[in-house]
């Protein structure tokens, strides 16, 4: 930035290619995450938040690292910023793969850090990407840096909870306090391992999970057709049906009866 610091529509300016950029990443991996839950698999991402650095925040840490205004935009890696939260330790790394795959495509990737492996004195574990994403804005074509931190629900418990103690103190957290933090790290990091020793559980409970709200979407869906199709009998006498068996632990007897749904439907030639 070369222009007056002060002036709030000139920062309104400049953020415009990084809120775009946060509201494309947002969307572009929750639909990667709905994807995985339309055929009713496991998904590696759990959920996405996305934040662009306030004014005060990007002026405090240009002073800090002591970066120079006009070099702002090339230098300071989290204006926008995205967080993917996983539900397990290895899909951290199921999202890093797909992220390198779409590198040189809709993104570069510029660096990565690992901190889940080297993590930090603090405690703090996640995985790092920064990447350089290419934006058309109003104004014309941007390349904006930004930093996707990777990282299981867990952790970001912790890593929310550290940052509003750092927060609390002003970056001096009290010792006592600090090994506390340390100790809950390595709980987290435990948690994380044990969680890790039941995925298969864990995923095929959620695979079975979705399958069944898909089932009940589709046999609703389904009934609501037999009644425009002017069948109200048939309806009424499947949706009993429909409520007797409604079980959230079985998808067998949910199909069959799906399947039945599906015969009182005319074919498209027969409409
Ligand atoms: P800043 O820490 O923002 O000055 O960036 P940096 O250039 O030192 O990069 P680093 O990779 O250390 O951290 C980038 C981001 O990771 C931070 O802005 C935080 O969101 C997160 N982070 C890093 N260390 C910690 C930590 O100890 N606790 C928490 N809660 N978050 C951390
Ligand atoms: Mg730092």
């Amino acid at each position: 930035m070369k222009q007056n610091i002060h002036d709030v529509r000139e920062w309104d300016r400049f953020l415009i290619p990084y809120t775009q950029t946060v509201e494309e990443l947002k969307i572009k991996f929750k639909s990667i995450r709905n994807g995985y839950r339309e055929v009713s698999e496991y998904s590696p991402i759990e959920f996405i938040t996305g934040r662009v650095k306030k004014v005060s925040s990007i002026l405090e840490k240009s002073k800090r690292h002591d970066i120079p205004f006009d070099q702002i935009k090339d230098q300071m890696e989290d204006i926008a910023g995205i967080r993917i939260m996983c539900q397990l330790l290895d899909d951290i790394y199921t999202v890093v793969e797909h992220i390198r795959e779409r590198d040189g495509h809709d993104f570069e990737i510029v660096y990565e850090k690992d901190y889940i492996h080297d993590y930090k004195d603090s405690g703090y574990r996640s995985y790092h990407m920064v990447i350089r994403y290419p934006v058309q804005t109003a104004f014309g074509l941007e390349k904006v840096l930004a930093e996707i931190q990777i990282r299981t629900l867990a952790m970001n418990f912790w890593a929310t909870i550290e940052h509003s103690l750092n927060y609390k103190y002003r970056q001096n957290i009290p010792d006592s306090i600090r090994q506390r933090l340390q100790q809950a790290a390595i709980a987290v990091w435990s948690l994380d391992n044990e969680m890790l020793q039941i995925k298969d559980e864990i995923m095929q409970a959620q695979a079975m999970f979705e399958a069944n709200s898909n089932i009940i979407r589709s046999i609703t869906e389904q009934l609501q057709l037999i009644k425009t199709l002017g069948d109200a009998g048939t309806a009424a006498r499947l949706q009993a049906k429909f409520e007797q068996i409604l079980d959230l632990s079985s998808n067998e007897q949910l199909e069959v009866l799906l399947e039945e749904i599906q015969s009182h439907i005319p074919s498209i030639e027969e409409i």
